[in-house]
């Protein structure tokens, strides 16, 4: 996912990943807010696109808040990231993404949890 023409394939991941997380009893009502304003909702995931096109060496640059900034006072569990990180991988999976880039994204990603788990 280093190219340009990676963000279509970023923008299609990001589709299927937030219908997987819409989809999973465990963990979508910390999106019900988001989910209820279209809105909202295409800020959220323009925000996903360039978090992870930026994860994969650019070109974009992601411009939204810092990852505790963004999940502060949410009480996200390490049990509602690992589902998270599940529903991510199911869309990875689906699309086809190669193990490389996915352990790429995935090993980006990982680490973040200390800024996002405030219920360990
Ligand atoms: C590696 C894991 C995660 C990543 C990379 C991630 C990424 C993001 C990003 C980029 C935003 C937007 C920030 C902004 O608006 O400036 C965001 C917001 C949010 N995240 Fe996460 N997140 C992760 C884990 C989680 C988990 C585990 C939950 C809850 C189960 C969660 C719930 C939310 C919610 C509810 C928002 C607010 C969406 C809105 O503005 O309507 N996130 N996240």
């Amino acid at each position: 996912m280093r190219s340009h023409s990676g963000k279509k394939a970023i923008t299609a991941v990001v589709d299927e990943f937030v219908a997987n997380v819409a989809a999973d009893a465990r963990i979508n009502k910390f999106f019900a807010l988001t989910a209820s304003d279209p809105k909202r909702m295409a800020t959220f995931k323009g925000n996903l696109v360039d978090q992870i096109c930026q994860a994969g060496g650019g070109p974009c640059t992601y411009a939204g808040k810092s990852m505790k900034e963004a999940h502060a006072g949410m009480g996200v569990s390490t049990a509602d990231f690992s589902a998270l990180v599940e529903d991510l991988v199911k869309a990875l999976d689906k699309l086809k993404v190669g193990e490389k880039e996915k352990n790429e994204l995935l090993s980006v990603l990982g680490p973040m949890n200390s800024d996002i788990v405030e219920k360990p």
